[in-house]
Order: C-alpha cells, then sequence, then structure tokens
C-alpha cells in the first residue's frame, strides 16, 4: 500500500531544505502609514509615497525573487509561490480600514511550519490582516495531501485604534532608553498580537521575541497552543532595539550549536544562559557593507537585513551577494556559502530569510536543551 506523502515538516532553521516558499512582488503597493506603523523617508520630512508601487520597481524585485527560486532550485529544493492577489484596493472590516494592502513578498512574517503543523499568524497590522489569503491555495494542497498535517490559523486581533499606542511612535529617543525593559510597544497588550517571523525554530524549543509585531498576550497564545503538543516556548528580549520586528536580523540560528547575533542588539541579561549553558556559540556579525543610510530608499528596514541570510542545510547558506565580511564570516566557521543578489527586495521588508517560508526539511523534532 501506498504510504501517504509527508508535505509539511519542519522543526528547526537549517536541516536540509526539500520545499519553500518564496514571496512574488506582483501588485505590492507601498506600506500604508497606520496605527501600527509609520514608514519615513530617511533623508527628508517629504510624505512616504503611498498606492501601488511602479512596475519598474515591482519587475526588478520580481526578478531577484526570481532569481533566489532558480538558486534553491539548482540546489534541489522545490520551489513553490504565493497567489499574486489583489493587494491595491482600499479595505474595510467592521473595526477598522485601510487604503491599500502591502505586499506578498514575506511569507516568513504570516506563516511558519512548526514540525507537522502550518500556524497562520493573527499579525499586527492592518495592511497584512489578509495577507494569509495568498497562501491558502498552497495550505489546501498540503492539507489535502497529508493527512497528518494540522493547520492552525491564530486569532485574528481587531486592530481597532484601540489595540494600538499612537503615542508610541512621538517618543523621544530619550525615553525609548528609559523604557527600554518595559517592551512596550505600538500594539496594548489586550488582544493576542503576533507575527511569525518573531520566532526562531530549535526543534522542541521556539524562541520569541517580545517586539512591535508580538505582544504579551501573542507569546501566552503561543505558550497556551504549542507546550501541550510539546514544544517549549521561550521569551526573547533585546533591549536595545527600539523599534523590534522579526526577529531574523536580530538572532539566527545556523546549526546545532551556531547562533549568529546582532553585536548591536545584545539579548537581555540572564537570557544567553539557555544557549551559553547548553553548549551553543552566539557569534556577533560583522557590521553591514551598507550603513542604514545607505540602504535603498524605500526600505523601512534597518541595514542588518545584512544578516538575514537563508539556511539550505546545517553547512550551505545563501548570503546577499555584496555582504563579503559576512560571507568571510561564514565561510571561516566552515559553511558553503551561496551568494544570490537581493537588494532590490528589501524595500519589501526584508531579505533572503524573510521572503522565504520553508514548509519541509529533513529532520525530526531534537532536544538540543535538555
Ligand atoms: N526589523 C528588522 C530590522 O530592521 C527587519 C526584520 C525583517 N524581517 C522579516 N522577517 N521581515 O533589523
Amino acid at each position: 500500500m501506498n504510504q501517504p506523502a509527508v508535505r509539511v515538516n519542519s522543526w528547526n532553521e537549517w536541516d536540509p531544505l526539500r520545499e519553500i516558499v518564496v514571496g512574488v512582488a506582483d501588485n505590492a503597493c507601498f506600506e500604508p502609514s497606520e496605527p501600527g506603523y509609520r514608514p519615513a523617508l530617511r533623508d527628508t520630512d517629504a510624505p512616504f509615497p503611498t498606492g501601488p508601487k511602479p512596475a519598474e520597481m515591482i519587475d526588478r524585485a520580481n526578478a531577484q525573487l526570481d532569481g533566489l527560486a532558480a538558486v534553491l532550485e539548482a540546489q534541489g529544493v522545490t520551489v513553490r509561490r504565493p497567489d499574486a492577489i489583489d493587494l491595491r484596493s482600499a479595505l474595510r472590516t467592521p473595526t477598522f480600514e485601510v487604503d491599500n494592502q502591502y505586499c506578498v513578498v514575506c511569507p516568513r512574517d504570516v506563516m511558519i511550519t512548526l514540525g507537522n503543523e502550518i500556524v497562520e499568524a493573527s499579525m499586527s497590522r492592518r495592511a497584512r490582516y489578509f495577507e494569509y489569503q495568498a497562501y491558502r491555495t498552497l495550505v489546501y494542497e498540503y492539507w489535502n495531501a497529508d493527512p497528518n498535517m494540522v493547520w492552525t490559523v491564530a486569532p485574528k486581533p481587531t486592530m481597532a485604534d484601540s489595540m494600538y499606542r499612537q503615542d508610541f511612535w512621538d517618543w523621544p529617543l530619550a525615553e525609548r532608553h528609559a523604557r527600554m525593559h518595559e517592551s512596550e510597544f505600538c500594539v496594548t497588550q489586550d488582544e493576542v498580537v503576533f507575527d511569525a517571523a518573531d520566532m526562531n525554530r530549535f526543534g522542541r524549543d521556539i524562541v520569541v521575541q517580545e517586539s512591535m509585531t508580538t505582544n504579551r498576550a501573542g507569546i501566552r497564545w503561543l505558550k497556551r497552543h504549542l507546550e501541550p503538543r510539546g514544544f517549549r516556548v521561550h521569551p526573547v528580549h533585546f533591549p536595545l532595539d527600539f523599534f523590534p520586528s522579526h526577529i531574523d536580523c536580530t538572532f539566527v540560528p545556523l546549526r546545532p550549536g551556531l547562533i549568529l547575533t546582532n553585536p548591536e542588539r545584545p539579548l537581555r541579561e540572564g537570557e544567553e544562559q539557555m544557549f551559553l549553558g547548553n553548549d551553543w556559540e552566539l557569534v556577533d556579525v560583522p557590521q553591514p557593507t551598507s550603513t542604514n543610510e545607505e540602504m535603498p530608499r524605500y526600505c523601512q528596514s534597518s541595514k542588518w537585513l545584512s544578516m538575514n541570510v537563508l539556511s539550505i542545510s546545517p553547512t550551505k547558506v545563501v548570503c546577499e551577494e555584496r555582504e563579503k565580511p559576512l560571507q568571510d564570516l561564514l565561510d571561516k566557521l566552515g559553511f558553503e556559502v551561496v551568494p544570490v543578489p537581493f537588494r532590490d527586495v528589501f524595500e519589501y521588508g526584508g531579505s533572503l530569510h524573510c521572503a522565504t517560508w520553508d514548509v519541509n526539511r529533513e529532520g525530526t523534532a531534537e532536544d538540543y536543551f535538555p
């Protein structure tokens, strides 16, 4: 008798990759200003552009996304793409309105595979509330083909004005500094809020960052949902990141025993113990090749997109083409580096790890922190 296929299986960020989703830039818009986000230009007070992105910009990003897909396929990985859903019209729900959606370039932010389970995150921003729809064709395919696949949709928050703390955006730097240990950002604690990209997967252990996009209620929901299923959920904090969102430019595990860390964003004191106490090494990455000011004009992420690398296996890592200092470090640490040009994707919210969502890697639920 034929065994039904296992389609969904991924327990960590590094095991040999079998199937992955790479985002698409079609229909992308500039991210709108909203209570959970205030995009801004770095060099002027001029307003941030609104509405659909110009075709030429979308084509450039798609060329690099297709390039990544081709590189992964050449490595024997099955590459899937989301549906290019319409993002350009205004949304109106019972609790909020927004002028347009954003993009489906960063599946990592929305979708996460935890073993045989796919979780659609609650999300934190209005313009990203319905982004899960771009992945539903794929999710149904996996769900229909794999009888062991578990499909979970996190509670959707209201995203009403009252869910947000709008004055957060006006806090002066000194206030951010004074409040850095409070972990209070632009969302309140009243509703369950999390983006999938605030998590790192380490087999049985899930590390989750408290941030602008993941609040304590969100972490509580993840704990109550996942711990009865055999996971342990560990909240972490990077107090010097005053605008934290998504852990993959801050804390990047590459193989059992090794995590790349951000030299400007140390862990909260005491939180490194779980790793060091189990003989994991935390290795600071070198400075990126661009300063924040030199990042692409509409890019809202920091220069640390440099460390947003994607593992093909515990010995092979995809790294942005220009990041030579990081490539040299990876080489010294014993990795084969696959360089890929990706800077035209940066203004869509991320780099190589953000723009992907691994659905299938070899391996099982190891316990790395016994
Ligand atoms: N907030 C991060 C930084 O600017 C960017 C995170 C991007 N990650 C992602 N999954 N979209 O350093």
